[in-house]
């Protein structure tokens, strides 16, 4: 989208007042809104007074809507320059916005706009009679029947070049071309003939509860399958039963280990209380004696040292009095030496 500004000065008017018809319409605006809230009539107002001003709006007029309105001034422009419905610089008597968005560019919209370009001239320009303008804008909504443009508040529809030139041609000589699509078909209803929904059975009643009768006829043939099939597969199951699989979310048995029922089961005698309290007994308690210091293997150091980190004095904290360059393992501090692996 281009930058929307105001019109060059040079064709800007030096002055605008509203008409009576267009005061008109702002009393009637406005009181659909509270009191004190008029504000809001901004966008029906501005629309109003393009139509007055020959399809695009002056400085001058939007500075009058501010003032009827009451509004600063800044904001009437940022309505007028957001919306791309108003124009801010002059138009054809038949202003022409072609949709030039994906489907109607797939259908053809370039197409239109070379016949456009070579017809009226590049985008904005008013011909000379000051009959054409004309823009290339984003989807105007009427995708189905792309391409498409709209001439001042009319659509026209499945277009060609050719049929953009007549209805640009009938415009031209004062006439009222037809509006919407052009190809013979009724709003959005498929060209050509309809090739579903055809069936004559879908609008003579005789569909009426069909699906229920259908249903009533085949339903006993699908029970009787159902059962049939649930007895082949018990049948199956008696003579064939697969082997529960642990991960299938049943209870699987599986051998337990050395438990009290087990050994019971073996044959094998519980132990006696007697026996029991004499496991017990300290003095018989197996007890792992130490080695001698002699035999005593130190474990692997490393020769890698970690001293601690030199301070300032002034941060009150311990020194630590070592080298400001410590060398491995043989560097003694008056911290604790630390040594990977202690
Ligand atoms: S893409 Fe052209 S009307 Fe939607």
């Amino acid at each position: 989208m281009a930058v929307r500004r105001l019109a060059a000065d040079e064709i800007q008017p030096k002055s605008f007042t509203l008409s009576a018809d267009a005061e008109a319409w702002a009393q009637e605006q406005i009181a659909k809104y509270p009191e004190g809230r008029q504000a809001s009539a901004v966008v029906p107002l501005l629309w109003k007074v393009q139509g007055d001003c020959g399809g695009w709006l002056p400085q001058k007029a939007i500075e009058a809507v501010a003032e009827r309105l009451g509004m600063p001034y800044i904001r009437v422009l940022e309505v007028a320059t957001f919306y791309t419905m108003f124009n801010l610089e002059p138009v054809g008597r038949h202003f022409i916005q072609c949709c030039g968005t994906t489907p109607c560019a797939l259908r053809g919209a370039n197409d239109l706009m070379d016949m456009l370009r070579g017809r009226v001239g590049e985008q904005r320009h008013v011909t000379a009679d000051g009959n054409f303008s004309w823009l290339e804008v984003e989807c105007l909504g009427a995708c189905t029947n792309a391409p498409m443009v709209q001439i001042n508040n009319d659509y026209y529809e499945d277009l060609t070049p050719e049929i953009l030139s007549r209805i640009m041609d009938e415009l031209a000589a004062g006439g009222t071309p037809k509006r919407g699509p052009q190809q013979g078909r009724n709003a959005s209803e498929p060209l050509g003939e309809s090739v579903t929904l055809v069936e004559p059975s879908l609008y003579d009643g005789s569909m009426i509860g069909a699906w229920r009768k259908r249903f009533e006829e085949t339903a006993p043939a699908a029970e009787a399958n159902a059962k049939a099939e649930g007895e082949r597969a018990t049948q199956q199951a008696a003579t064939n039963p697969k082997p529960a699989k642990p991960d299938a979310g049943r209870v699987v048995e599986r051998p337990v280990g050395d438990t009290p029922a087990v050994r019971a089961a073996a044959g094998e005698k519980p132990v006696s209380t007697g026996k029991q309290a004499a496991a017990a007994e300290p003095s018989r308690t197996t007890v792992a004696e130490g080695k001698p210091a002699s035999e005593t293997v130190a474990p692997p150091r490393s020769r890698k040292s970690y001293v601690n980190t030199p301070v300032k004095p002034e941060d009150g904290r311990t020194v630590a009095d070592a080298p400001a360059s410590p060398d491995s393992a043989s560097v003694q501090t008056s911290g604790t030496e630390k040594t990977s692996g202690s």
